[in-house]
């Protein structure tokens, strides 16, 4: 049997754990794996080439802790789902002809697909033309699988974040400074809310909360005020700011991207608290470099679970971390949108803990410096 594997839309670490899973698991039971290059677009004909090779054992031996994916992907190109005006997706029909002409003259009983919502969307649209397609959810947002537990690459993303927010510590602490460090997770906050908590924050700022300025400023007055020497807020990219998002606008190409807001909000800070004020954009340092040992993990589990989907036929579903274990879901399902419910655990904590979260009047400093 002849399988194929392509990755579509950000990287994240973890998608060549999930490679080397699928081809390890596929050779196992005597198949061939193909995998294309640069998203769906490796499934495009090209004149006078190729866009895919023959992955083997040799090729995929543990590439599993190397960062990036050895297949390269995009998020831009021809398989962007078009939506109508009744909300129904389709996919350019040419397109779709071409990617079914590459499928079936390749002789490919199977197709994984690694990506985020919108990959997930397309693997839809090519499972329900009747391609034998599945999908393996992969993001550092997290913000996927309504019904999982983690998506492989964010705790990558978090480890960054953390050990970054660390290292912004001793210069703020040196200067006595507010620092404000930007993170991504599209319209999520579960990275901010993660690293934040591992990294001592003070302020936690995420799209799900929205927050008052004023309430931040009278929180970290309070600690300023109590002899707190640096303050660290971590901001999420997509919160809103006094109700609107920041975002870059690149005039050539009319392009328009989350981000911003780090800069926005330390001159407001400084402008409102006195205080020397400096920020940092993590940027993709937090899509970047060597997987995490879980994700390695997990990402390996998500591609060998992948061969078992195939070998039942069961195409159209998507491979999730539920309760712990692996197991499968609808693509729906798996590339439904998951925020951060407000009044969970991990929110309940870290108020506990002290994070502001800028929603309500900060909790009385003295509890926090209280002494016996
Ligand atoms: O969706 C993942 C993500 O990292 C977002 O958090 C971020 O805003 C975006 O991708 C950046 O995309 P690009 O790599 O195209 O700049």
């Amino acid at each position: 049997m002849i399988i194929g594997i392509l990755n579509s839309g950000g990287d994240c670490p973890g998608i060549n754990s999930v490679i080397e899973g699928y081809v390890a698991a596929a050779y196992s039971r005597g198949w061939r794996v193909i995998g294309f290059h640069d998203g769906f677009e490796g499934l495009l004909p090209v004149v006078g080439g190729r866009r895919y090779e023959v992955l083997n054992l040799l090729k995929t031996h543990k590439i599993r802790s190397l960062g990036g994916t050895i297949l390269g992907t995009t998020n831009t190109g021809n398989f962007n789902v078009q939506v109508n005006k009744v909300g129904r997706h389709s996919l350019d029909p040419q397109i779709m002809a071409k990617a079914k002409k590459t499928i079936t003259a390749l002789g490919l009983e199977a197709l994984a697909v690694i990506g985020g919502g919108g990959s997930a969307k397309t693997a839809k649209l090519l499972a329900e033309e009747g391609l034998p397609v599945i999908s393996i959810p992969k993001t550092i947002n997290n913000d996927l699988c309504g019904a999982s537990d983690y998506t492989f690459g964010f705790q990558s993303a978090v480890e960054v974040v953390a050990s970054s927010i660390d290292r912004i510590r001793t210069t703020a602490n040196a200067h006595k400074r507010i620092m404000v460090i930007e993170v991504m997770g599209d319209r999520s906050g579960w990275i901010a809310l993660h690293s934040g908590i591992a990294a001592s924050a003070d302020v936690v700022l995420i799209p799900e909360i929205n927050f008052d300025v004023k309430h931040v400023v009278d929180g970290i007055m309070q600690r300023h005020n109590a002899g707190q020497r640096e303050i660290i807020v971590v901001v999420a990219e997509g919160c809103l700011l006094n109700g609107e998002l920041v975002t870059v606008f690149n005039k050539d190409n009319g392009e328009e991207r989350l981000g911003g807001i780090g800069n926005r909000l330390c001159h407001l800070l400084e402008q409102e608290t006195g205080i020397e004020t400096r920020y940092c954009v993590l940027g993709h340092t937090q899509r970047g470099g060597s997987p995490c040992a879980f994700d390695r993990v997990l990402g390996l589990r998500f591609g060998v679970e992948a061969v078992k989907l195939i070998e039942r036929k069961e195409f159209g579903t998507s491979v999730v971390l539920k309760g712990g274990k692996v197991g499968t879901t609808s693509i729906d399902e798996a590339s439904e949108p998951r925020l951060v419910n407000p009044e969970n655990h991990l929110v309940q904590t870290a108020r506990e803990l002290g994070i502001i979260f800028g929603d309500r009047e900060p909790e009385d400093v003295r509890r926090m410096h209280a002494t016996k």
